[in-house]
C-alpha cells in the first residue's frame, strides 16, 4: 500500500515541467499495434498506466524498448490472443487494444476494461461503432468476442461525444474498407494527437478536433513517429496548486489553449496569471470570490479538473456551485474535504461549496485518480499534516508528483506500508 504524507502551509515557488498526456499516451500505445513496421512515441509519461499497457504489449509478443520517455514498438511479432481479465481490468485504456486487434486481425477476445470508479462508464457506443463497421459482437458476462469477415466503412453517430468511442472507432476504421464518418465525435486535443499519429503511419483521417471525423480506410500502416502532447489535466492541477499556494509558481511545457476553460474560471474568481505561449505563472489567490462551473466535453470545463478545482472553491468567498454532467459518481472527494474543514453539500449532480473555510490536515483516502489530486492539493493548503491513503490511483496518472512538488517547496513524501 502507498500513501502520501504532506506537511501543509508551504508556499510553492519555482517551475514545474508538465509531462506527456496520460490520456493521449494510453491510446497512442495501442494504436502502434496497427502498424506493420516500427513506431516511435516520444514524451511518454512515466506513470503506472503506461507500465500496464507495456505489460499488455509484451504479453501479446510485441518488441518494446522504453527509455527516457521514449517508447519504440515493433508489433510484427504480435500474436492475437485473449488479454487476461486481470490485466484488462487495470485500466480503462486496455480496451483500445480491443479495437486495434479488431482493426488489424478482424478478431478479438477481451474483457470489460477497468478504470476509475466514477460512474457506470458503459461501452455501448464503442460496440455500436464496431457493429456499424460490420463486426459481430458476442457479449458473455464480462467477456467480448468480436469478429468480422471484413470491416467496411459506415456513418456512425455517437449519442454523446465520447472520447473512448471516438478513439475506438478511429482505430477500427483506419483499416476498414472505404469511408467512415463519425458524427458527434469527441473534440479533445488527445483525439487530434492520436489521429495525427495514425496519419503519420499512413492513415487518411480528416477533421480530428471537430465533431465530424472522416476516415478513408487503408490496407497498410507503416513506420510512424509522434510526440505525446502536454498533459492538460496535470497542467491544470498544478495551475490550481499555484492559485492555492503559489508564490510565482511557473507551470512549463503546456499548451495554455488546452486549459482555456480553467484559465477563464480562475480569472473570474479574481486570479491574476501571466500566460505565455507555453507557460503560466501565478501566485496564491487571496480574497477570491465564488464561481459557478459546469463540466462539459472539450472545449468545455474538463470533468477531470473539477475535483482538483473543488479544493480551490473551498477558499473562495461565497457560494460556488459546481455541476458534473459527465460522470454520475465523481464527488467521492467531497466527504474528505469536509473532514478537512470544508463546507460542501452534494445535491445529485451538483455540489454547493461555501467558503472560505480554513482547511486542516486529516487522514483521507484517494478513491480515484482526480479525487486523489484534489486531496493532495488540499493537503498542501491545509494547516498541519495530511495523509492521503490509496495513492496508487494518483500514481497512475501524475508522473513524479512527489519530486515535482518537492522541487517547488512542498513538504511531501511517499510512504509504503503493509
Ligand atoms: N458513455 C456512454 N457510453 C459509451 C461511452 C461513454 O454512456 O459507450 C458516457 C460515459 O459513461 C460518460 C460519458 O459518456 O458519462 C463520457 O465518457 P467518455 O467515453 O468520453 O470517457 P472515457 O473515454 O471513458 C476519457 C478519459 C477520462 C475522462 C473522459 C472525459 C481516458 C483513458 N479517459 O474517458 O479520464 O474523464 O474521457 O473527458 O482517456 C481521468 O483521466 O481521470 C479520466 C477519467
Amino acid at each position: 500500500m502507498k500513501r502520501i504524507k504532506i506537511e501543509g502551509g508551504h508556499k510553492l515557488t519555482g517551475e514545474i515541467n508538465i509531462s506527456g498526456a496520460k490520456n493521449s499516451a494510453v491510446a497512442l500505445i495501442p494504436a502502434a499495434l496497427l502498424s506493420d513496421e516500427e513506431v516511435v512515441i516520444d514524451n511518454v509519461p512515466n506513470i503506472s498506466d503506461i507500465d500496464a499497457l507495456q505489460e499488455i504489449l509484451v504479453y501479446l509478443g510485441a518488441n518494446v524498448i522504453r527509455s527516457n520517455g521514449q517508447i519504440k514498438i515493433d508489433a510484427r511479432p504480435v500474436v492475437n490472443k485473449e488479454i487476461p481479465e486481470a490485466i484488462a481490468k487495470k485500466l480503462r485504456a486496455s480496451y483500445y487494444f480491443m479495437s486495434s486487434l479488431l482493426g488489424k486481425y478482424k478478431y478479438v477476445e477481451m474483457y470489460f476494461p477497468g478504470g476509475c470508479s466514477i460512474g457506470a462508464r458503459p461501452i455501448d457506443q464503442t460496440l455500436k461503432g464496431y457493429r456499424a463497421l460490420g463486426a459481430n459482437v458476442i457479449e458473455e458476462g464480462n467477456k467480448f468476442t468480436i469478429s468480422a469477415d471484413k470491416l467496411v466503412g459506415n456513418n456512425i453517430y455517437l449519442d454523446m461525444p465520447s472520447v473512448g468511442a471516438t478513439v475506438n472507432t478511429l482505430l477500427v476504421a483506419v483499416r476498414a474498407e472505404g469511408r467512415t464518418v463519425i458524427e458527434n465525435a469527441a473534440k479533445e486535443p488527445e483525439i487530434v494527437n492520436i489521429a495525427t499519429f495514425l496519419n503519420n503511419m499512413g492513415a487518411k483521417i480528416m477533421g480530428a478536433g471537430t465533431s465530424t471525423i472522416t476516415i478513408d480506410g487503408v490496407e497498410h500502416l507503416g513506420k510512424g513517429f509522434t510526440e505525446v502532447i502536454p498533459d492538460r489535466i496535470e497542467a491544470g492541477t498544478y495551475v490550481i496548486a499555484g492559485a492555492l499556494m503559489g508564490d510565482n509558481l511557473t507551470i512549463n511545457n503546456i499548451i495554455p489553449e488546452h486549459i482555456d476553460a480553467l484559465i477563464e474560471k480562475l480569472k473570474e474568481a479574481g486570479c491574476k496569471m501571466e500566460v505565455s505561449s507555453s507557460a503560466i505563472t501565478l501566485s496564491k489567490l487571496d480574497n477570491g470570490w465564488a464561481i459557478n462551473v459546469k463540466t462539459l466535453g472539450y472545449p468545455g470545463f474538463a470533468t477531470d479538473l473539477q475535483q482538483p478545482l473543488t479544493t480551490l472553491l473551498t477558499q473562495l468567498s461565497g457560494e460556488s456551485i459546481l455541476e458534473e454532467t459527465i460522470y454520475e459518481n465523481r464527488f467521492q472527494n467531497v466527504k474528505y474535504l469536509v473532514d478537512m474543514g470544508a463546507d460542501i453539500t452534494i445535491d445529485d449532480r451538483k455540489i454547493y461549496v461555501h467558503g472560505p473555510s480554513p482547511l486542516k490536515g486529516a487522514m483521507v483516502t484517494a478513491t480515484d485518480l482526480r479525487a486523489g489530486a484534489c486531496l493532495v492539493l488540499a493537503g498542501l493548503a491545509a494547516s498541519g499534516e495530511t495523509i492521503v491513503d490509496s495513492v496508487e490511483h494518483v500514481l497512475r496518472g501524475y508522473e513524479n508528483i512527489i519530486g515535482k512538488l518537492t522541487s517547488v517547496g512542498a513538504k511531501i513524501e511517499l510512504e509504503e506500508y503493509n
